[in-house]
């Protein structure tokens, strides 16, 4: 009799252990290791299909090919210059020709909150601080470009 009862104890005492390793391991997954940044922020992340191939996921560039877009004058100069740049390469007076060796694409497809968040983002990190692109602002300069 006593011998049962202590089976059973030992049966439960071990269930116990195995929901606990269980309940564990599922808390360990949920706190698990920090997603990166571009994962959690969907600014970054545009920022990280779009332009860091060619600008660096620093914004530090590449030297003779591609500028980099910290500290530099257009990506932290006026909202409409930079917007007619990135999306239709309407070159800026800050950035003569023939410095870089790359060929940048437009972006004009994105749409204007993803433009607005991404520009956004850019203006605000790699030590850059510049004010914010609406998206009303990516509309206007639709609407400023020629042909619209
Ligand atoms: C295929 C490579 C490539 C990609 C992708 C690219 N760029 Fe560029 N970007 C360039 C090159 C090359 C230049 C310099 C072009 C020139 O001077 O003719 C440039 C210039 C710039 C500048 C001007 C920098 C300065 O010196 O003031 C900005 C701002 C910029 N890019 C933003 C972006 C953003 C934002 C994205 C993503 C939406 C992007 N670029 C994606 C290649 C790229």
């Amino acid at each position: 009799m006593n011998l049962v009862r202590s089976h059973a104890a030992a049966r439960c005492r071990r269930r116990h252990a195995c929901l606990g390793l269980i309940l564990a391991t599922t808390l360990l997954a949920a706190c698990g290791p920090t997603p990166p940044a571009a994962a959690v922020n969907p600014a970054a992340r545009l920022y990280a299909i779009n332009c860091s191939g060619c600008h660096g996921a620093a914004g530090q560039g590449v030297r003779g090919m591609q500028p980099p877009l910290a500290g530099t004058p257009v990506p932290n100069g006026e909202a409409d210059v930079l917007l007619a740049w990135v999306m239709y390469g309407r070159r800026p007076a800050a950035l003569p020709r023939g410095q870089y060796a790359g060929v940048m694409p437009q972006f004009a497809y994105l749409k204007d909150e993803d433009l607005a968040a991404l520009l956004t983002w850019v203006r605000a990190s790699f030590g850059n601080r510049a004010a914010p692109v609406t998206r009303s602002m990516v509309a206007a300069a639709r609407l400023a470009q020629p042909g619209h």
